[in-house]
This record gives structure tokens, sequence and C-alpha cells, in this order.
């Protein structure tokens, strides 16, 4: 089965943890990746990698002796991206990025240098965005970036409350067009879920 149908046929029976029928472009690809310095990432993260068109990229500019720990929650882009890559310095897991902390000890990395987001924010329910990002916050180093991609600027709100700075970038060529968020200065004592923003 080609990467296209897989996605989409996955998407069709989970639509909210997809969010997205096609796998993103390598405009958005380069447009959010260009945000981390792989010269000096040891440790990055890939959430939500799908048919891993991010992971590829992430692969060809990680340094030799660094590491990518991609986490996808799905069976069948798990078992896909499982048997499609033989890279030492790719630890995949089965599993939620609600887990990251938990999964990057579990691996024996440390905090992480980057971070890179294909999960559908708007989509998950609430008290899933707020583990994952106070998760995102507590996982990285003082200095490291979260990045992460969607197709309007909603998320702006939650983000802010675990990262100071913030940057966006749009990307036209994409489908849809999406919006690149570049998260610096991880807020760690992270709001109570009844303190964010509800879904609207
Ligand atoms: C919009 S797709 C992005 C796929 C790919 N990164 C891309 O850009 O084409 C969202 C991805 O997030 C995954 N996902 C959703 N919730 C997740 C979670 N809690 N933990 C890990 N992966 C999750 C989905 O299975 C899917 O692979």
């Amino acid at each position: 089965m080609s990467d296209a149908l897989l996605f989409f046929r996955t998407f069709l029976a989970n639509p909210f943890a997809i969010g997205s029928v096609i796998p993103s472009s390598k405009h958005l690809v380069a447009d959010l990746l260009d945000g981390i310095d792989f010269t000096t990432a040891r440790t990055v993260v890939e959430y939500g990698p799908g048919t891993g068109v991010f992971t590829d990229e992430i692969l060809r500019r990680l340094a030799p002796d660094a590491k990518l720990l991609c986490i996808e929650i799905m069976d069948d882009f798990y078992n896909t991206l499982s048997a499609r890559y033989d890279d030492p310095r790719l630890v995949l897991v089965h599993g939620s990025a609600a887990d990251v902390e938990r999964l990057l000890a579990e691996h024996g990395l440390g905090q992480a240098d980057a971070v890179v987001s294909g999960l559908p924010f708007t989509s998950l329910p609430e008290e899933v965005r707020h583990a994952i990002l106070g998760g995102t916050a507590r996982a990285l180093k003082p200095e490291g970036r979260f990045v992460m991609y969607q197709y309007s600027q909603f998320v702006m709100g939650h983000i802010k409350k675990y990262f100071a700075a913030i940057q966006t970038r749009f990307t036209m060529l994409n489908v849809p067009p999406a919006f690149s968020f570049y998260c610096d200065a991880p807020i760690v004592s992270a709001p109570t879920p009844e303190a964010s923003p509800s879904r609207s």
C-alpha cells in the first residue's frame, strides 16, 4: 500500500487523531525543520511521524552521534515505520507523546534539544493537549526549541502558557496551507488543566 493510501485510510478511521488527509509537503517539512540547529542538536524528539515525511528529513539532517526519539500512537503507522527504518540513531516508540518524559528516561536519553510535532493539537482532547504541552516544556533543555505546525492559529493561546517566546511562519505550499510555530523558553511551572482555555 502506498503511503498516501495508508495515510488516507488511517485518517478515515481516526479523523481527530490524524487531522489531515494527506502527509505534509516537502515545503512544510523544510520550513519547520529550518527552525532547528542540527549542528548542535544531539537529542531530537518527533511526535506523530505518520508515514515519515519529517522523519526522513530529520534523519538526513541529524548528526551521526545524535538520537531521534519518534513517538507514534497508531498501530499501522508504527508498524510501517518500524519495517522501513534501519538507522541506529532512531528510537521508534509505539505510544503517546503525552509520555515523552518517561520515554526519554526509559531510553537513556536526557532532556531534548528539539521537539518536532506533527500532532493535530486543535482536535485533541483538552487534557491530552495539556499533558503533551506540559510534558514537552519539561522534556526540553532550557535552551531547547519546540517546533510544530497547525492549519490555524487557534493553538497559540495554549502554547503561550508553556513557551515564553513564539515565532510563526506561514507555508502556502501545503494541503491545507499551514502555520509553523517555533517555541522557545519553555515554562516548566505548567498551569493546571482547569486553568487552560477550553476547546472551541
Ligand atoms: C497530521 S498527522 C501528521 C503525520 C506526519 N507528521 C506528517 O506531517 O505528514 C498526525 C500524526 O499524529 C499521530 N498522533 C496523534 N495523537 C498522537 C499522540 N498522542 N501521540 C503520538 N502520536 C499521535 C497520528 O497517528 C499521526 O501520525
